[in-house]
């Protein structure tokens, strides 16, 4: 099992305005799966999302990634788990706007030992005529596309998604997803993605429903559709 949540919960404020986000969560999502969360606005995806990616701290409950145990960690530990072992996607890009398509991805590519092949990789994102390319030159697909080769290149062992779709229209979020799916296939990463599109979920293993900061539903499927048929 590569990611397990055991009775987290995360809340806001104080006492008397106390926001309770995640409530009692728990969930185990094993190796080399494409995993879909999804809800409505405000059910804490992202909340959750940010925790397994260590940008957030639960206030109570166990999160284990990759064999390590993010709630026993210290600040440095938990930096170098971000830098190794993740790549995170964001939903507005936060590309760096003065560096080149090829440059944002090489700054992540010399955080790591182990990186794959930047030219390979731009070349499966459909990037090669855009590479010397700036951020305000490249349409939003293609800015989310940069996101996603930036994210990859340090080959992590899971990608983190947070609606990675969620600013694109309907034929380039598709051409989005299918390309997660290739990379899911090609270098067996493991993906959780975030949406509040629940067609999404069709193309994955392991689907969980959030609302009002619990799993509502979860269910897996050993025979998940092809990208091209998902509709919404
Ligand atoms: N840093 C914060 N301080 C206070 N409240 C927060 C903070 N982050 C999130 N919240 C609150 O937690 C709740 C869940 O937020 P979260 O961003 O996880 O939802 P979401 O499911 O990702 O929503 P969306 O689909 O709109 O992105 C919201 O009510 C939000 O206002
Ligand atoms: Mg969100």
């Amino acid at each position: 099992m590569l990611i397990n949540i055991e009775h987290i919960k995360k809340g806001y404020g104080d006492k008397s305005n106390r926001n309770e986000v995640l409530k009692d969560v728990s969930l185990q999502i094993e190796e080399g799966e494409i995993c879909v969360i999804f809800g409505p606005s405000g059910s804490g995806k992202s909340t959750l999302l940010n925790i397994l990616g260590a940008l957030d701290q639960p206030d109570e409950g166990r999160v284990t990634v990759c064999g390590k145990e993010l709630h026993k960690m210290k600040m440095n530990e938990l930096a170098k788990y971000r830098r190794d072992d993740l790549g995170f996607v964001f939903q507005f890009y936060n590309l760096i706007p003065d560096l080149t398509v090829i440059e944002n991805i090489q700054v992540c590519e010399n955080l790591s030992p182990n990186p794959l092949d930047i030219n390979e990789l731009i070349k499966t994102l459909g990037l090669e005529e855009h590479k010397y390319k700036f951020p305000y030159q490249l349409s939003g697909g293609q800015q989310q596309r940069c996101a996603i080769a930036r994210a990859l290149v340090k080959n992590p062992q899971l990608l983190l998604c947070d609606e990675p779709t969620g600013a694109l229209d309907y034929s380039i979020s598709k051409e989005m997803l299918g390309l997660l799916k290739k990379v899911n296939e090609e270098y067996g990463t493991t993906i959780v993605i975030v949406t509040h599109n629940n067609a999404i979920g069709d193309m994955a293993n392991h689907i969980i429903a959030i609302r009002d900061g619990k799993i509502s539903k979860e269910s897996h499927n050993d025979e998940p559709c092809d990208v091209e048929k998902l509709s919404w």
